[in-house]
């Protein structure tokens, strides 16, 4: 395949380069370019927010900043088609099937031995998430290849078969499966074939019938450049664009700035005091990147980023997770300052600054804000660069979050809550510093418990009373709104003080007897395993020739014979299905 530099707009999909022509619409999605225009209909369509998974497609890219190859579940409903361009798209026909030569690849194989799939709707959406994890963590253990599908909805089968086929593909499978051969990883589209994503500076890449544009900058001053122009036009900013699937009404804009292929929006920089994340650096990265932080060094003041990054793995699905950023998820609350986000939570109870580039000065004077200030900006013109998140606490420092949520995994919290206390366990466990205690999902004007803040400064949090104290100028604080598609007021209430309680039992639980620390566990996931029975009772089955044993060739026999032969006359009939089929004893581990 050709290494690809020149401008034009184009895209490979299944090995075959396409052009875009510059005058689509620039608000085609993938998934739309994929199934009408190519007439790839593997490919599914369902809620077009993101939220289900059966349009997954995995994309192949070079990172813009480490040049790295890299693979990733994307979510083609919310993907603009223009800002896949120059990616390698490999869809469920990339991989194998029924016609091809290599036939069917494992997973889908896999899927289908396992009993899996059952009107099919998801399982491309399930075989492609499976097949780019693989791709990008191809030792994945069972528990990872669980957690692979968290984005993935099927109405009709049942997860129990699903997992069960995909977790053969774990490291830790036994005998029963294994990893993937690299050939097989690689099915639909090699490493050593993906170029350059091609930028096109200031000039648009596509031009609508409305006259809407899509721009492609390759440098942080380029985009700059044309936010200069912008400013006062309706312009939308594009990462992910998986906010479209939250909001879709802030979707529509004249002018679409595809951000991704900024480099320097990706920057990872970590010092004594502080670490720096790039705008760019989507949920996923700053999941393994803050797990990584808090492992490798010890030191006291980065030990909350493990906390952070475990309450990210609850933020949306991997899909989403692995293409949104965190700016992005930001400027959500910004715009829609009711929405529970949970990077800002977890942010403001860091303490973190955000830094701003502004086109006016071409980004010569980057402005620091504090969390609470950056949602009064005004931001047209403006991108946010990066994040400066404090590594300096001390000993004392004590960090949690939680997300109560109707499901546990895609779902907006009904509560979310991150507490960052400083506290000398010598001395009673007394705070020392002003705490943060930030909740989400209150209302849009509640983040800062300050109340509760001011009163729990150089107060012992193993006094009962101090505790009740909490709880009470907690509970004069909140005033939860009323909100048809949240969760009551008196419940979110009640979530809010049980959350600072349970996060109190945590700090002073080695201070605490047993029964009342015991309060502060949380319970984790493990991997699942399950085993379904299917009971036949012989006299409620009909009688012959179906749901009868055959021993021997008998009348019943040769009509099934017929039946069959006749059967795979009808068009399109693939094989028939006798009762011998039909599974007796499922074992799913
Ligand atoms: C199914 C689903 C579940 C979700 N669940 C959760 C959840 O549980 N908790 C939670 O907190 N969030 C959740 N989200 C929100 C998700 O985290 C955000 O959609 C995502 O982080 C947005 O990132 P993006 O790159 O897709 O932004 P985009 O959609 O590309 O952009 C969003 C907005 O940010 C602006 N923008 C982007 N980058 C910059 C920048 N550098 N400077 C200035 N403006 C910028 C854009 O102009 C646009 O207005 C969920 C989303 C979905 C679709
Ligand atoms: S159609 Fe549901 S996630 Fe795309
Ligand atoms: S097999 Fe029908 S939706 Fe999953």
């Amino acid at each position: 395949m050709e290494i690809s530099t020149h401008q034009e707009p184009f895209i490979y999909v299944n090995d075959k380069r396409y052009e875009i022509t510059r005058d689509c619409d620039p608000e085609m999605s993938l998934n739309d370019f994929l199934r009408d225009t190519l007439n790839l209909k593997g490919t599914k369509v369902m809620c077009r927010e993101a939220g289900c998974g059966c349009c997954t497609v995995c994309a192949v890219y070079k990172h813009p900043a480490t040049g790295e190859i890299e693979s990733k579940p994307v979510n083609s409903c919310v993907t603009p088609l223009y800002s896949a361009a120059g990616w390698h798209i490999v869809t469920i026909e990339g991989i194998g099937g029924r016609s091809q030569s290599a036939g069917y690849h494992p997973i889908q194989a896999s899927l289908a031995d396992g009993f899996g799939s059952q009107c099919g709707y998801c399982s491309p959406g399930f075989v492609m998430s499976a097949y780019s994890q693989l791709r990008d963590n191809p030792k994945a253990t069972k528990l990872e290849v669980e957690h692979f599908f968290d984005g993935n909805i099927c109405r009709c089968t049942g997860y129990r078969p699903i997992l069960d086929s995909m977790k053969s593909f774990a490291c830790d499978a036994g005998k029963a499966g294994g990893c993937l051969e690299v050939e097989d990883l690689e099915r639909g589209c090699c490493r050593s074939q993906v170029g350059k994503v091609p930028t096109s500076g200031v000039a648009a890449i596509a031009r609508g019938w409305k006259g809407q544009k899509f721009y492609n900058p390759g440098t942080l001053k380029e985009l700059l450049t044309l936010l200069g122009r912008l400013r006062n036009d309706n312009y939308r900013l594009v990462f992910g664009n998986t906010s479209s699937g939250v909001f879709k009404e802030d979707a529509i804009a004249d002018h679409y700035v595809n951000i991704r292929n900024v480099p320097e929006l990706y920057k990872i920089e970590e010092t004594e005091a502080s670490l720096e994340i790039g705008s760019n650096l989507t949920l996923h990265d700053l999941l393994v990147l803050f797990a990584r932080v808090a492992n490798d060094n010890k030191q006291a003041g980065r030990a909350y980023l493990g906390q952070f990054s475990r309450h990210l793995q609850q933020v949306a699905n991997q899909a989403v997770r692995r293409n949104g950023c965190w700016a992005g998820n930001l400027m959500l609350k910004l715009a829609h300052p009711e929405f529970p986000s949970d990077l800002f939570v977890l942010m403001a109870a860091s303490g973190a600054i955000v830094k701003v580039a502004d086109s006016i000065d071409g980004g010569a004077a980057v402005q620091e804000y504090t969390m609470t200030d950056f949602l009064r900006q005004d931001m047209r013109g403006r991108v946010v660069t990066s994040a400066l998140l404090p590594l300096s606490g001390g000993v004392g420092q004590r960090f949690g979050s939680f997300k109560i949520t109707p499901r546990a995994l895609n779902a907006h919290a009904y509560l979310n809550a991150a507490f960052n206390v400083s506290v000398d366990s010598a001395n009673g466990y007394t705070v020392t510093d002003r705490p943060r205690i930030v909740y989400g999902g209150v209302c849009d004007k509640f983040n800062h418990a300050v109340k509760t803040e001011n009163y729990l400064q150089n107060k012992s949090l193993i006094d009962q009373e101090t505790v009740n104290g909490a709880i009470k100028v907690l509970e004069s604080e909140l005033n939860p709104a009323e909100e048809a598609t949240w969760s009551s007021p008196q419940h979110r209430r009640s979530l809010a003080s049980n959350l600072l309680y349970k996060f109190i039992l945590g700090v002073a639980s080695a201070a605490l007897p047993a029964a009342d620390s015991s309060g502060a566990q949380v319970f984790v996931r493990r991997v699942q395993s399950a085993e379904q029975d299917f009971e036949q009772e012989p006299s409620e089955l009909p009688s012959a020739p179906l749901g009868r044993a055959c021993p021997s060739p008998r009348p019943e026999d040769r009509l099934l014979e017929r039946l069959s032969t006749s059967t795979m006359l009808l068009v399109g009939a693939m094989s028939c299905l006798a009762r011998s089929y039909s599974p007796r004893r499922l074992r799913l581990s």
